[in-house]
């Protein structure tokens, strides 16, 4: 039995990526414990960039289970915050710190409260995949803290039911969620294809055309997908994925916006005018695009384009408008707002049509790239929660 009089505080701070799907998860078969109408594949984004930092306490003098997202307390009292910390609890096991005089055994666990604190390097649920790397963090730190032996492909399967897409952040790299046939889903879960250095030059440059909330939460839109469309039953069965895919695009850019639909223009044109696909874009259930270029080289090519279309406000400090791997904009041959200025329209805007510039469109744009997945941080001065009170630093 844990000493219920020591007032010790054991603590554990893990730092989760986020991922950008290229074959989407739209559409569940069962809504409790989150299973997929078909299978997805995504990027694990680096996150050095794009990651959720969460640091998880236990300790005797806690009352009750709290968690803060980005400073601010939320509840936890939601059916997916509930099932993934029941099913770490159940799977936690004996742990001992002799120097610190912690003992906890695997029955302690189901009455020790918990102290969660997160945070988001990103605009939280702007179509970022806020939610992927949330709750892939609150598994994977939950269960280094509670000695939960599961391997990462167990712990997927616990991560999904916070959040579906959240499964495949449980890997570097690229990701394939296995849709599974189970009706328990304990053979939905995440399988790594390929690490990060697999393709270690491809580019994603993410433009962010707003940082609020998005309106419609993916889970709501994809019960209505399912709900009223005929399109989407068709690709559940559809094992021709990128015939199918075509669809889910019409699907998803309901809930992009006029920015949205100027980005694709410029790729699109670019790659019209090249014969062949340059770029490649998508979207997650909201107005950012996420650029895909093959190399540096067609990244630095697309970048100019992007900042000739889309340019900064005069007053805008590049620096914070293209953010995360910024040596792109040095490969672009750009380092300050007159550089961006003197950009010369791209070849595919002929001659007597005068070039179009959306400034003010796109709030900044974040350079990056597959990344790693899951890690804990050792070093005790990153953690997020005091480790004399257990409360926010
Ligand atoms: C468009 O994983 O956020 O990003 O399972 O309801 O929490 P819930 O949905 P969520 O949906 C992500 C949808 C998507 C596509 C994808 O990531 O595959």
């Amino acid at each position: 039995m844990a000493d219920q009089s020591k007032r010790w505080i054991l603590m554990t701070t893990a730092q989760t990526p986020t991922n950008i799907a290229v074959i989407k998860y739209w559409g569940k078969r069962d809504e409790n414990l989150i299973l997929p109408i078909n299978d997805s594949i995504s990027v694990t984004l680096d996150p050095e960039h794009l990651c959720t930092t969460t640091t998880v306490a236990v300790s005797p003098s806690f009352d009750r289970d709290r968690m803060w997202l980005n400073k601010k307390e939320i509840s936890l009292s939601s059916d997916r915050y509930q099932r993934c910390l029941r099913e770490i609890r159940s799977r936690a096991n004996d742990f001992e710190d002799e120097k610190k005089g912690i003992k906890i055994t695997k029955k302690d666990w189901e009455n020790l409260h918990v102290h969660i604190d997160s945070y988001n390097n990103f605009p939280t649920a702007a179509g970022l995949a806020s939610s992927a790397a949330g709750f892939a963090c609150f598994v994977f730190s939950l269960a280094r803290l509670m000695n939960v032996k599961e391997d990462l492909g167990k712990l997927s399967a616990i991560a999904r039911q916070g959040s579906g897409s959240a499964c495949r952040s449980l890997y570097g790299g690229f990701v394939k969620w296995n849709m599974g046939k189970n009706d328990d889903g304990s053979d939905s879960v995440a399988v790594q294809l390929a690490d990060e250095k697999h393709w270690d030059d491809l580019v994603i440059i993410i433009a962010v055309v707003s940082s609020r909330q998005k309106e419609t939460s993916s889970t709501t839109g994809m019960r209505e997908t399912v709900e009223t469309s005929k399109l989407i039953q068709h690709r559940a069965k559809d094992n021709r994925r990128l015939v199918s895919e075509l669809h889910l695009i019409f699907l998803i850019l309901i809930l992009a916006r006029v920015q949205s639909f100027r980005i694709i223009g410029c790729v699109e044109k670019w790659n019209s005018a090249e014969g062949s696909p340059q770029a490649a874009y998508t979207f997650d259930a909201g107005p950012n695009a996420v650029l895909i270029a093959r190399n540096r080289k067609v990244a630095a090519l697309l970048l100019q384009r992007l900042l000739f279309h889309f340019p900064p406000h005069p007053d805008t400090d590049l620096d914070s408008y293209v953010i995360g791997d910024k040596s792109i904009l040095k490969d672009a041959g750009v380092k300050d707002i007159n550089d961006v200025e003197a950009l010369p329209p791209p070849p595919e805007i002929k001659g007597n049509i005068p070039a179009q510039k959306y400034t003010g469109d796109v709030s900044y744009f974040i350079c990056t790239r597959p990344g790693r997945g899951p890690v804990l941080l050792g070093d005790e001065s990153l953690a997020l929660l005091s480790p004399e009170t257990g409360l926010p630093k």
